[in-house]
């Protein structure tokens, strides 16, 4: 497949990193259906996206035309068989089988004509693809956060991904406005590989009490980095940033160097996961 035989997008999952990703790509002119199990979430995506390009208008980086055309542009479904398209863009939770069985069903609704992208952190998508029977198909895509904003994407390959899905996927990234960079297929690829160390080191700090939570934030903050560690793991989801912690650790073998914080696994049976419940390292409830 060309990129010019991309005709349609689809987004599976609507979460922090979904809405980002079909924003992006129904700006850049892409009929781009997005779906989602949960139907109250689905909805808020919806107004997520609108508020995000409301105030793009607001602030005069969007034209009000481009504005009502990127709303057409998305359609929200809530069932699985109605998600046919071209590209098929996963970002549902960070579980090796969730992903699986979701893009078997994908195959098969599809006719084995799509490419199946993974937004996966720190899944092998070799492992991904392994459950499809055209496992070419299958390749990692994997955006930041926030999506609609940040310009880097990696395109993964899995060992057995068709190479021209990978040139596809960089004219695809670059009509969305992104920068490709493509990587190997190997735990937390490029970016989250080098990352954890930022997480993973300020929570043994925290656990050794050597500095609290804002002083920390505070202090990387005024070291040049745009965000302290704390208020970004609340930014990616708690659950989220452990899911892809604990991928990284076994996919390492169990290095102890990307052993897993307690503090986050806690955070997470607690349910405080972040901006997106209303708690994590930080409270969102009045904000
Ligand atoms: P999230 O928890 O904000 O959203 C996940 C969404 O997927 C939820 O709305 C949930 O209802 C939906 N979902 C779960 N299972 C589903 C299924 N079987 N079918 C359809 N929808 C389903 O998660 P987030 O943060 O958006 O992460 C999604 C993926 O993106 C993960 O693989 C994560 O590793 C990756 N990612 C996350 C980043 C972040 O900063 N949060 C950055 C880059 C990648």
């Amino acid at each position: 497949m060309n990129a010019e035989d991309i005709k349609t997008v689809a987004v599976i999952g609507s979460g922090t990193m979904g809405q980002g990703i079909a924003q992006s790509s129904a700006l850049a002119g892409y009929p781009t259906i997005l779906f989602d199990i949960n139907e109250a979430l689905l909805k808020k995506a919806r107004e997520s996206i609108d508020n995000n390009l409301r105030l793009a208008v607001e602030k005069g980086k969007l034209e009000a035309s481009k504005y009502e055309a990127t709303k057409k542009n998305i359609s929200l479904v809530n069932q699985l068989n109605e998600v046919k398209a071209d590209l098929i863009i996963e970002a549902i939770v960070e579980k090796l089988d969730a992903k699986q069985g979701l893009f078997s069903e994908l195959e098969e609704i599809n006719d084995g004509a799509s490419i199946l992208a993974s937004n996966t952190s720190s899944l092998s998508i070799t492992e991904i693809a392994s459950c499809l029977k055209n496992p070419a198909n299958c390749v990692g895509l994997h955006f930041f956060n926030p999506a609609h904003l940040m310009k880097l994407v990696e395109i993964v390959s899995g060992h057995q991904t068709d190479p021209h899905h990978v040139d596809t996927l960089r004219r695809f990234s670059r009509q969305l406005g992104k920068i490709a960079v493509t990587a190997k297929d190997s735990p937390g690829f490029i970016v989250n590989r080098v990352a954890r160390h930022y997480y993973l080191e300020s929570l043994r700090l925290l656990e050794e009490e050597t500095i609290d939570i804002e002083s920390m934030d505070r202090l990387l903050r005024s070291a040049g980095f745009k965000m302290g560690p704390f208020e970004l793991m609340d930014l990616i989801g708690i659950d989220i940033n452990y899911a892809v912690s604990s991928s990284v650790y076994n996919g390492f073998h169990q290095e102890v160097r990307f052993k897993p914080s307690p503090i986050q696994r806690q955070k997470v049976e607690e349910g405080h996961l972040g901006r997106k419940s209303g708690k994590g390292f930080y409270d969102y409830s009045n904000r």
